[in-house]
């Protein structure tokens, strides 16, 4: 199985931590600092008081410790040799610490080869100064990122202010331009760009900002070409709806924000999904009741050319949740019908639990409701042909945050989930009967 790497270099204060940590969350992977143990190991010596900074001492020491990390979501705490040292990284004199004794090849050894260990494990976007040039020259897409030294001492004096550190802007000035200097003169593998990394200069950005950009550029790098067919059957579709039932589409801008994106919709007809198609664009992936498809060959054909993620309702192997993931990392639009099948009255129906075990699963922060108007009647459950002429109207909503689901997910809160997004879309289809219908 393979996992995919986001990288982001550049030197101190530049944003890269902080980007990480959001972008780590807007996606729902891992985060992995690698100056936390640079700053581990600078940490455990200073508690043991251990001065010596020459490669033979670091090399015995390094030669019997053992680094672990422990997530809490996203985020982790570092442990070496058993010792919690996160309360200690955030700390100045550890920094500099850690630049001085991360220009020796037995600590980057240890450091580099724990990080590719971790990041076997999993989805991660890790962060440091050789990242993608040494660490993981191989990642799937690479950053760096850089800012005025006035703008970064400016930062970095606030940030210590704010864990209410004494310091002051020419003090922290001075600490960043020595740590610039360590860190992009040393011989082995200095701070450097590299060749194929996105640089983006943070000066005059916010950090939303600068994260739009960075998501943007990932789903770029993700985002495969559909083929020709699939582009054309799509604005075939466009045009289809937009003629026969005078399409009207609510909300577009939403759609454009979920980055790939989990998307659900009622579901009441076989209109249903080429409609979504036509509006998501044609690498939307649809999730499909492996039941459903087997026995009914009409769907069977025509799903054919589209790509579906088949399930068993009653069995969600953590292989069907891997597909999900990497199909909405990719970029791909993955919609749900958490009804789990067509409602024959119109009304929208209690939600089975697909759609929450994949949010729970998968760590979906986002997800898009999407409220399909008028498609009942223009194809009922019980015609055999959709009645052409009807009126179609689209609400998109905006995406919905989701926050503090836990993996393996207790009923309880799976059950809450999958009230809390019925509830979007049922306010979305009062939305349509009052203004719309
Ligand atoms: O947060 P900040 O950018 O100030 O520093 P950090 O990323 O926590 O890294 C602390 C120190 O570890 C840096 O000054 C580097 O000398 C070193 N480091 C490194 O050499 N290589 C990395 N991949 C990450 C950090």
């Amino acid at each position: 199985m393979t996992h995919f790497i986001i990288t982001i270099d550049g030197p101190s204060a530049s944003g890269k931590s902080t980007l990480a940590k959001k972008i780590a969350q807007r996606l729902g992977i891992n985060y992995l600092d690698s100056g936390a143990f640079y700053r581990s190991i600078a940490a455990f010596l200073i508690l043991n008081e251990d001065s010596a900074e020459d490669e033979g001492f670091l090399l015995g020491f390094l030669q019997n410790a053992t680094l672990k990390l422990e997530y809490e979501g996203s985020f982790a705490r570092y442990f070496l040799n058993g010792v919690d040292l996160s309360p200690y990284l955030r700390n100045e004199q550890v920094a500099m610490k850690a630049s001085r004794i991360a220009k020796f090849g037995v600590v980057r050894k240890f450091v580099n080869q724990n990080l590719q260990a971790i990041c076997k494990k999993g989805d991660f976007i890790a962060d440091g100064r050789d990242l993608g040039s040494k660490v993981f020259p191989k990642a799937d897409v690479k950053f760096f990122l850089t800012a005025s030294i006035e703008s970064r001492a400016k930062r970095r004096e606030l940030e210590q202010k704010t864990m209410g550190t004494e310091t002051s802007f020419e003090k922290v000035l001075e600490q960043l331009l020595q740590r610039d200097e360590q860190d992009s003169k040393r011989k082995i593998d200095p701070l450097v760009k590299p060749a194929d990394a996105i640089f983006i200069d943070t000066t005059s950005f916010t950090t939303d900002e600068v994260c739009e950009q960075m998501l943007v550029n990932i789903k770029k790098k993700f985002v495969v070409r559909p083929s020709w067919y699939r582009v054309l059957i799509g604005s075939f579709l466009k045009k289809f709806f937009k003629i026969f039932f005078r399409l009207q589409v609510f909300g577009e801008g939403n759609a454009e924000k979920v980055l790939g994106g989990l998307v659900y919709a009622n579901h009441t007809s076989y209109l249903d999904a080429p409609l979504l198609l036509s509006i998501l664009g044609p690498n939307t992936v649809f999730v499909a009741s492996k039941r459903v498809i087997e026995k009914n060959i009409f769907i069977r054909c025509v799903t054919r050319f589209f790509p579906l993620i088949l399930v068993d309702e009653k069995n969600m192997p953590r292989d069907f949740f891997r597909i999900c993931n990497k199909e909405i990392h990719k970029g791909s639009p993955v919609v749900i019908f958490p009804e789990g099948m067509r409602s024959i009255t119109g009304e929208i129906l209690s939600f089975k639990e697909g759609l929450a075990s994949i949010i729970i699963h998968c760590k979906i922060t986002e997800v898009l409701p999407i409220y399909l108007g008028g498609v009942y009647k223009a194809w009922p459950k019980e015609r055999l042909f959709p009645v052409l002429w009807k009126k179609i109207t689209v609400l998109i909503s905006k995406p919905l945050c989701i926050t503090g689901h836990k993996e393996g997910g207790a009923k309880e809160p799976r059950n809450a989930l999958t009230e809390h997004l019925k509830k979007r879309l049922v306010d979305l289809e009062k939305q349509y009967k009052d203004k719309y219908e």
